[in-house]
């Protein structure tokens, strides 16, 4: 994904980094420490991790998420930085990321520039998508698009959502040790009534880029009714989210 529309994701994806505030009480963050919140988004984590008196330091890909933060935030230094780059910025006691790694397709480059940037012993918590993640979302863009026969391209599909073997393996073979790894489900309430259609839309331009307008509404329309039996509870869409969470330390030498 290039470029992301920054206020549509502040006003109907907030609950992204609602739900990264506990992984925030996992961060520990200390007084003193610098620390680097790698896929910032908007900046919300930022901010929130700026309060425990650290020194922070957001990246983000996107540029229109980059001057969104800037904005709300001017006390923070944010840059924008793809992290499949070496890391300009380096030697931070942890880097922070959440929902965020899922959408950076070459892994093992990340996991190893996150371990140049960090201080011997520093830290690196994060919260991604995981094996299994909006497993019934992607089979309804698939079902539907097959069924309106629209080719569904596999290259199209900008996730990466790995096993916790897959990823320990990563981590470990950079020189990580792993404190703990997790998989698990996080059912994720959407916002409002048209809370599928607005995620289809904020998050689906690549597997639809080939589409035509009219074409894009008819598969978000079908998907809908495809899922509305599974994820619409009590007045309320629930996006079958999965997470893997992981601490993992930078081993010395
Ligand atoms: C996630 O946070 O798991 C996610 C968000 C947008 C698209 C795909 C996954």
């Amino acid at each position: 994904m290039s470029e992301w529309n920054a206020v549509l994701y502040d006003q109907k994806h907030h609950f992204v980094s609602k739900f990264g505030e506990h992984l925030v009480d996992l961060l520990s963050p200390q007084k003193g420490e610098s620390i680097l919140d790698l896929g910032c988004g908007t900046g919300d984590l930022a901010y929130e991790i700026s309060k425990y008196e650290t020194i922070v330091h957001g990246m983000d890909a996107s540029k229109t998420m980059i001057q969104q933060a800037q904005t709300k935030y001017p006390e923070i230094q944010f840059t924008v930085q793809d992290a499949t780059q070496a890391f300009v910025h380096q030697q931070f006691d942890a880097v922070f990321s959440n929902a965020a790694l899922h959408w950076m397709k070459s892994p093992k480059a990340v996991v190893q520039h996150v371990y140049d940037a960090l201080k011997p012993n520093g830290r690196f918590v994060a919260e991604m998508g995981g094996d299994g993640n909006i497993s019934s979302i992607v089979t309804a863009m698939k079902a539907s698009m097959e069924e309106l026969g629209l080719p569904y391209i596999e290259s199209y599909f900008p996730w990466y959502f790995p096993t916790e073997e897959e990823y320990s393996e990563l981590l470990q073979r950079a020189g990580f040790r792993i404190e703990m790894i997790t998989l698990y489900d996080r059912p994720t309430p959407l916002v409002g009534e048209n809370g599928i259609q607005n995620w289809l839309h904020m998050f689906s331009n690549s597997i639809f880029q080939d589409l035509t307008a009219s074409e894009k509404e008819e598969v978000c329309r079908l998907c809908v009714r495809k899922l509305k039996p599974q994820l619409y509870q009590n007045n309320t869409w629930v996006a079958d989210y999965r997470r893997l969470r992981f601490v993992a330390i930078k081993r010395e030498g």
